[in-house]
């Protein structure tokens, strides 16, 4: 049943907002388990979509897995010899399966991954997945729709500089490296929270990695990896998400468990724009006191980490379109990443989309209308849209949103937001 969000307008966030495990990170080592045999403990893990859809894939390569997400809890117990495929049907509802390849490749000399849809080997995408496993001795094809990548004689350590500092193609090569025979140097790799919590577990598992979280990564491979107890790092992006909604609904918001170190960039953005931006014993606040000066617009542009995160982007259009002023947003890791602008604009923001900018002319109010979500973080900044909007907004397509963020709905109602989930009996196929 497709439901969709009714969102009040005019509204204020304020109070306190819990933040758990990224799902950018809580996906990964649930791949990353898969390099050791025997039981892997998850904690702290978000209770979303993606997740159960991650569960379902590993179960399908022989990995028992119990998942307590309320509890925040996932256990895998994976055994000796695993599976090698990872069917379209689940790949095509979840593009971070492909960090399963590398885990594969390592353990079972073989991976058969289907290719997420509109990703062709040699074009964007995937290409420094398969350059980087290439370098590590492995054998890469495509067939049938598969990635399939085999290494019978095992993988040895290389030196591997990635033309771009994707965060996927780190991930899959660190994955794959900690197994291989030998040192394995990464050149220009992505150094996201996420991608050092990955080394961190990778590490207390036995792996020797030296440099995680700057932009050279040693690995010395070892044989074997033994399982361990994990806790995820904290949602940089949801935390990020309240900020923005607290900042675009001028209200007050302490975040619990977010880490203001991992979001330099669009906390300092929102501190000189006029919002009271501070870091609190558990974790950090955004507020804009009432009677304060609108917030102002500013400049951003996407950058890999410590830079604006991209999937921050459409909050940051969100904000603009009814702060104080005129700004410019630019999409520099994705093509084609503008569809909150469009529904901004059914929502009356003053936007102009051209190639990868966005011109944005603040207006004080928003004017509620239905729109829709087109990804996980789209649909959560239209939310957040619908809030500074008068009269009501509907949000359609919330399947995203739930993919990514725990129970959203409950959280902003706890933040003094009025909205309801309901069926979404007006969409039509
Ligand atoms: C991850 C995040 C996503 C975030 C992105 C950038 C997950 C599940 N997703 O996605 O939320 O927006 O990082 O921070 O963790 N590229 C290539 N060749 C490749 C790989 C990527 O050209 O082999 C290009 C992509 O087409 C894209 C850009 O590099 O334009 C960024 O991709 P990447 O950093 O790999 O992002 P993901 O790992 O897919």
């Amino acid at each position: 049943m497709r439901e969709r969000f009714r969102v009040v307008g005019e509204a204020r966030l304020v109070g306190e907002v819990p933040v758990v495990g990224a799902k950018n990170s809580a996906l990964k080592l649930m791949a990353v388990a898969l390099l050791a045999e025997g039981r892997t403990i998850l904690t702290n893990m978000p209770d979303i979509a993606d997740v159960r859809v991650m569960a379902e894939l590993l179960r399908r390569l022989g990995v028992t897995v119990d998942l307590d997400l309320e509890g925040g809890i996932a256990v895998l117990d994976v055994p000796g010899v695993i599976g090698r495929r990872a069917d379209y049907e689940l790949v095509r509802a979840l593009r971070a399966s492909i960090s399963v390849l590398g885990p594969l490749v390592a353990r079972a000399g073989e991976a058969d991954v289907a290719i997420p849809g509109g990703d062709a080997i040699g074009s964007r995408g995937l290409d420094l997945h398969a350059a980087g496993l290439e370098a590590l001795g492995a054998e890469v094809h495509v067939a049938h729709g598969y990635l399939v990548a085999t290494a019978p004689r095992g993988l040895r350590g290389a030196q591997i500089r990635l033309d771009f500092p994707s965060v996927g193609a780190t991930e899959n090569i660190l994955m794959a490296a900690v197994l291989a025979r030998g040192r394995t140097t990464i050149d220009n790799v992505a150094r996201e929270p996420e991608i050092h919590d990955i080394a961190r577990m990778l590490t207390s598992m036995g792996a020797r990695i030296h440099g995680a979280g700057t932009s050279r990564v040693v690995v010395d491979g070892v044989d074997v990896l033994s399982p361990t107890e994990h806790r995820v790092v904290p949602d940089r992006i949801a935390a990020g998400t309240w900020a923005f909604a607290a900042a675009t609904t001028r209200g007050d918001v302490e975040v619990v468990g977010g880490v203001a170190e991992h979001l330099t960039s669009p906390l300092a953005l929102l501190a000189d724009a006029g919002c009271l931006v501070e870091q609190t014993e558990r974790g950090f606040r955004v507020a804009v006191p009432e009677g304060t000066a609108r917030p102002t617009a500013f400049d951003v542009a996407t950058l890999p980490y410590p830079g604006f995160p991209t999937d921050l982007q459409p909050f940051a259009l969100t904000y603009n379109a009814v702060a104080d002023g005129s700004a410019m947003v630019t999409e520099n890791l994705f093509e084609a990443r503008f569809r909150t602008a469009q529904e901004l604009a059914r929502l009356g923001a003053d936007v102009q989309v051209d190639g990868h900018h966005v011109m944005t002319h603040g207006v004080p109010l928003l004017s509620g209308a239905p729109v829709q979500s087109s990804d996980i973080r789209s649909g959560a900044a239209l939310v957040v849209a619908g809030l500074v909007a008068d009269g009501y907004t509907l949000v359609g397509g919330i399947h995203h949103i739930d993919r990514g963020y725990p129970s959203f709905e409950v959280a902003l109602r706890s933040l003094g937001a009025d909205v309801v989930r309901e069926p979404d009996d007006e969409w039509f196929e």
